[in-house]
């Protein structure tokens, strides 16, 4: 039975909610993810009063701690780095359900321990038997883990609790291995209990794409291939790989962003109206989309990657990525990638999704620009159009939070010169609350039980299914990716993916 919060009436449209009684496991305490984001996240969510009283935390890692050693780790972690600021009481609140088991993944004994502190939490704090196990871990440890969480019963719920998994991508690194990955999370928890983090989908304006698109009657009538000349969804991070090594060596940015946060990024700008925001309705409408998606070819022209090389980023001296510690001297990673998909149905047909994202590029910036045809015919002379370009929405996922309406306009004084002008909205100006990170979000609706964010095996493996020939197809050709420069704007093969079909990459 799922514990009903009296505050989640569906009439009521407040978002203030709190979780009901439960703990949360973390596999990989001292990984980065977990210091950076997901212990300052529950601690934003402790002071924001979402988090129910007996809130417990349990770190399990190698390390030879006591349960104040790890609570020292989460304090130093949350004065870092959490948004909201740093409270004595709320800390010292949070600080009273925070307990450490030591113990590697192979170790019996160690989960046992694990479900005896569980069960002592719960007794001792009222948890009420709910707990959820977030695996921060490289997915090859995933089989030992939930094999563990099996033996020891710590999977098991009974009718009155539940028990959660939160898996991190990568959820494999192609179809075959992210099948067997998913095979082996639901041979130990039933599909309705894994919640797959994609925190993309935890970002205020990523959610805000679908109430721009069906909460509006401006925009609706326009999304589709009669209007739109193609869709740029760009991400591109100024910081290189170093440290990083260890996971990214052999992976690589399609499939470190592009299989997922790219893919959901154009699931939410093409897909149709869900029937309601129920996850059912939502997740059928996002998978009906993937499944309509495929590269657009020939692959040799409509794909790009590259690697960035040394040199000056703004006034600093960068290595590499073939100097980054870690890497192999000739690693064939891509530090940036260039995908050119096609959505095969009627409303999207012939329209180029380019989608690219890059390290060490001109600066950090994650946007949707849907990019409109030209008006069809001009009454004008052709000099007073000479700069104006095609209409643009641009939805500014970070960072700068907004949206910009591109449009021409008469420049005042001329007799009819038109060049573009924006329109802004920006979330600073707009609202008063500093949105949440997509951390909070989602481990809050892990612990409420609220699946519309996350996405299914099914949306995962479709994703693989769009990436994987454009994977295979950057092995056979066997060559190194090309080198670009930091702090540029990716390779020049990519400039030349667009330039072969009279588009340019837009310049955020
Ligand atoms: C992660 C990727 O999923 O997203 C990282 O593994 C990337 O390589 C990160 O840096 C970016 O997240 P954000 O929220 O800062 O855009």
């Amino acid at each position: 039975m799922t514990w009903r919060n009296p505050l989640r009436d569906p009439r009521d449209k407040r978002l203030p909610r709190i979780a009901g009684p439960s703990s949360l496991v973390i596999f990989g305490v001292t990984g980065d993810l977990a210091r950076k984001k997901l212990m300052p996240a529950i601690y934003d969510l402790a002071h924001r009063g979402l988090l129910p009283a007996g809130f417990s935390l349990i770190g399990f890692a190698r390390r030879d701690w006591e349960h104040q050693d790890f609570g020292e780790l989460v304090h130093d972690s949350v004065k870092e780095h959490a948004r909201t600021p740093f409270k004595e009481s709320v800390w010292n609140r949070l600080a009273e359900g925070i307990r450490f088991v030591q113990g590697t993944f192979d170790d019996d004994d160690a989960f046992d321990r694990l479900a005896q502190t569980v069960r002592e939490l719960d007794a001792e704090r009222g948890t009420g038997g709910n707990t959820a196990f977030y695996l921060s871990i490289p997915p090859g440890a995933f089989p030992v883990v939930t094999k563990q969480l099996a033996r020891s019963g710590l999977a098991e719920a009974d009718e009155n609790t539940w028990r959660r998994v939160v898996i991190e991508k990568p959820f494999g690194h192609d179809l075959a291995s992210a099948k067997e990955l998913n095979a082996i999370v639901n041979d130990v928890f039933p599909e309705e209990s894994v919640f797959r983090i994609d925190h993309y989908l935890g970002k205020e304006t990523v959610q805000n794409i679908l109430a721009l698109r069906f909460a509006n009657q401006l925009f609706e009538p326009l999304w589709n291939a009669n209007y739109i000349d193609h869709v740029q969804i760009t991400m591109a991070e100024d910081i290189g790989l170093g440290g990083r090594a260890g996971y990214y060596d052999g992976i690589g940015a399609a499939r470190d962003v592009i299989q997922n946060h790219l893919l959901q990024l154009l699931a939410f700008t093409a897909m149709d109206e869900p029937l309601s925001f129920e996850p059912k309705a939502l997740r059928a409408e996002k998978a009906k989309v993937l499944a309509a998606t495929k590269p657009m070819g020939p692959l040799e022209e409509t794909t790009a990657r590259g690697q960035y090389a040394g040199g000056w980023q703004g006034g600093t001296k960068v290595p590499g990525l073939l100097q980054e510690a870690g890497f192999a001297k000739d690693s064939t990673t891509e530090t940036y990638a260039a995908v050119t998909l096609e959505v095969q149905n009627r409303r999207w047909a012939g329209v180029p999704f380019y989608l690219r994202t890059g390290k060490r590029m001109g600066r950090r910036v994650t946007e949707i620009a849907v990019v409109f045809k030209r008006a069809p015919h001009l009454p004008f002379d052709s000099t007073s159009t000479e700069e104006l370009g095609q209409n643009a929405l641009v939805i500014r996922v970070q960072p700068d939070e907004g949206i910009t309406l591109r449009f021409g306009s008469k420049v005042p004084g001329t007799t009819m010169e038109v060049r573009d002008v924006t329109m802004d909205f920006g979330y600073g100006h707009a609202f008063t609350e500093s949105s949440p990170e997509a951390y909070e979000r989602l481990i809050l609706d892990v612990l409420l039980g609220e699946p519309s964010l996350f996405p299914v095996n099914e949306e995962v493996e479709i994703s693989w299914e769009i990436l994987d020939p454009v994977l295979e197809h950057w092995a056979k050709l066997g060559t190194a990716p090309e080198q670009y420069p930091p702090g540029s704007w990716g390779p020049k093969s990519a400039d030349e993916m667009l330039e072969r079909t009279g588009r340019n990459w837009r310049r955020p």
